[in-house]
């Protein structure tokens, strides 16, 4: 079981005055930041806010620091050092990955796109059809929300060169089937990529274990600050054409990215890897390979109780409509609402009135609400919430429901 005045003795936010009096569940759009990389953070502008990789001992230091957090990214999610990129945000990751590909494109082939998607991983692909390449949509189904796997097959030939398609949507929130969708691109001999932005507060994946070709998450939603990390694996550099100066073409740390990493930020992610390691350490896990794994299987063990609370809640209001799957199963931490005749951002004053910190709106899924049958503009409520949320802030939050409409 976790612990979780360990866990949130980690996060500064639980301790802040103008924050501990509150409830917070909007994880999915940024979670708090843990102490281990606010102090990376402070460390390296102190003392290595240097240029570096050179000879003088303070830049050499922030080079090495640098450095460690592909390789230990890399570890956590079970793929090389060389693969793992650190870019500004996953937006700007998937405009750069987009703009590669076209280079690498010829007419007639083609794309598919889900609908289920962020627009960081939907408008840039789309417009890949001004540059004549068929863009081909994967459509949801609109009653819920949810891809159908048959959906894609239908789609699928030689022709396709990449499907791109979310891990978890950020407003519907069921886990798609990865694994299953690597499978059926591979089989028709195109590549896959995964948004896993909205997935990996929840656990960081094992990717070669599922499939994906190139695959995307924001650490800034996993405790850490505001990076976008870009897994490209070495099968799938081939459909892209590098996009930084000619002569870091071959820097497996630039070659994707145009301005390079931003070093303060790249160095401080390895706060998110220590917190990881702190953690699976406290719950006396050894320092061995199957300690992604385990924090992993920790952080569900601590979201799946508070996902049921909050479905079977749900299904006693009988004025919500549900957007996704009603079994907690098949979902991540993240529960999205409307209901009928009443905005969004109504309900989410009322939340906020009692100390519920709680989003409303489209969250840049709003070509997802229209597929639905949506009003982008009316919004959803959504609850997010991640290993650190606590019983006691769910009994707060349905209580505050339950006066909210
Ligand atoms: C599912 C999903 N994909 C992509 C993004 C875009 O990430 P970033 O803010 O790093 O550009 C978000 C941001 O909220 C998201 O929720």
């Amino acid at each position: 079981m976790i612990d979780l005045d360990f866990v949130r003795r980690q996060f500064p936010a639980f301790a802040t005055p103008s924050l501990k009096e509150h409830s917070f569940f909007e994880n999915a759009g940024g979670s708090y930041m843990c102490q281990h990389v606010i102090d990376r953070f402070n460390r390296y502008f102190e003392q290595r806010k240097v240029q570096p990789y050179y000879a003088f001992e303070a830049s050499k230091i922030a080079g090495e620091e640098m450095d460690l957090a592909p390789i230990r990214f890399a570890r956590y999610l079970n793929v090389n050092a060389d693969e793992v990129l650190f870019g500004p945000s996953t937006s700007q990751n998937t405009y750069v990955l987009a703009r590669a590909c076209l280079e690498r494109l010829v007419q007639g082939d083609a794309i598919i796109v889900s609908a289920q998607e962020h627009e960081a991983n939907s408008g840039v692909w789309r417009k890949l059809a001004d540059y004549g390449i068929d863009v081909r949509i994967w459509c949801v189904d609109p009653n819920d929300g949810r891809l159908q796997l048959s959906n894609l097959l239908a789609l699928l030939d030689n022709k396709v060169r990449l499907v791109a398609v979310t891990h978890c949507s950020n407003l519907v929130g069921e886990i798609n089937p990865v694994r299953q969708i690597a499978d059926a691109t591979h089989d028709a001999g195109g590549l896959l990529l995964v948004d896993g932005v909205s997935y990996c507060p929840h656990g960081f994946p094992d990717i070669d274990a599922l499939g994906a070709d190139i695959y995307l998450f924001s650490t800034y939603k996993t405790y850490g600050p505001h990076q976008g990390v870009m897994v490209i694996r070495d099968a799938a550099r081939h459909l892209f054409a590098p996009q930084s100066h000619f002569f870091n073409h071959d820097n497996p740390m630039k070659w994707m990215v145009p301005a390079g990493p931003d070093h303060a930020q790249m160095a401080a992610a390895n706060g998110v890897i220590d917190y990881f390691d702190a953690l699976d350490a406290h719950h006396g896990g050894e320092d061995d390979c199957e300690r992604p794994r385990r924090i992993s299987a920790l952080f569900t063990s601590a979201e799946a109780p508070h996902i049921k609370t909050l479905l079977e809640y749900i299904e006693t209001r009988n004025n919500v409509h549900l957007i996704g799957p009603s079994d907690p199963t098949l979902r991540a931490a993240t529960i999205s609402f409307v209901v009928p005749h009443m905005a969004a951002s109504s309900i989410s004053q009322k939340l906020a009135n009692k100390g519920i910190m709680a989003g409303a709106g489209h969250y840049y899924a709003a070509r997802l609400f229209s597929q639905m049958g949506l009003d982008p503009e009316a919004g959803a409520v959504r609850l997010s919430f991640v290993h650190y949320t606590s019983t006691s802030d769910m009994t707060n939050l349905i209580r505050a429901l339950d006066e909210a409409f």
